[in-house]
């Protein structure tokens, strides 16, 4: 079993993680943000990939997408775990928490590559439950063994960016029952869903969203939450890794079945 670590901004090594390949790949989509890297950490196999590239140079709207996840499948990737910076709406959710979203909402509007069925073959994949189950078990369950206080549900709603929300748009995407919002998990999630890979997400709240706290929203706000934040994050994954079982008893194996026209 192989497991896929995306990082976002920050996150670009574990301790104890071993590179033993570093993989240059080219898929039908172009070029995946970076290097993949392949090695094990605690006898888990791991291939990294750091999402904004190395060093850190495709804002959350130029990644491609595409190219990561697809590049994920072709090494043989069934599972990935994605790690990404995200700002609090739910105001119970302070900066420094962590969350397992449950739910996406997709305001990316139509901005990004979002399917790999765009053309001969047409594909309706199922997305009412965008996070694997199995996964996410697995996630809460690595929590609660070394302590650590986690937001186990949540609806993640994914801007276009790269700017910040104004106020208004926080309002509104705090009626309609959004918790956090971020920049990333989509197209993400549902390209991982179309290749059948098991996909979750681990939000890191680095700032609240803005016009919650009143005042200026900052990257360097973001970027030091993120960095506070690593090393509770590197333990979760640790702790994760070895609860994943070797076998998927999850939907997302099979989530091209009945899904084509
Ligand atoms: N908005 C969008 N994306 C983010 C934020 C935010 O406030 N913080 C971290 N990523």
């Amino acid at each position: 079993m192989t497991i896929g670590l995306i990082g976002g901004s920050g996150l670009h090594d574990i301790e104890g993680f071993e590179t033993r390949e570093e993989i240059s790949l080219s898929t039908p989509y172009g070029l995946p943000s970076s290097i993949y890297r392949r090695g094990t950490l605690d006898g888990t196999e791991l291939i990294f990939l750091a999402r904004h590239g190395i060093p850190h140079r495709f804002a959350p709207h130029k990644i491609n997408y595409r190219a990561n996840i697809w590049g994920f499948k072709s090494l043989g990737v069934e599972r990935i775990i994605s790690v990404s910076a995200v700002g609090g709406i739910n105001s119970a959710i302070r900066p420094g928490s962590v969350v397992f979203p449950d739910q996406i909402i997709d305001m990316t509007m139509g901005g990004r590559a979002s399917t790999f069925y765009d053309e001969e073959r047409i594909v309706h994949v199922d997305f009412t439950h965008p996070y694997c189950a199995g996964l996410r078990g697995g996630l809460r369950q690595a929590a609660g063994a070394i302590g650590l206080p986690v937001e186990e549900n949540g609806t993640y709603i994914c801007v276009n960016g790269p700017r910040l929300e104004t106020a208004g748009e926080i309002h509104f995407f705090s009626s309609i029952g959004a918790d956090v919002v971020g920049m990333t998990a989509m197209p993400e999630a549902v390209l991982a869903r179309e290749l059948e890979i098991c996909y979750a997400g681990i939000s890191v709240v680095t700032n609240y969203a803005a016009g919650i706290s009143g005042s200026r929203l900052t990257t360097s706000e973001v970027v030091e939450t993120m960095r506070n934040s690593l090393d509770a994050i590197k333990s979760l994954l640790r702790a994760t890794f070895p609860l994943v079982p070797d076998c998927r008893l999850c939907e997302c194996k099979d989530a091209l079945k009945d899904a084509g026209m």
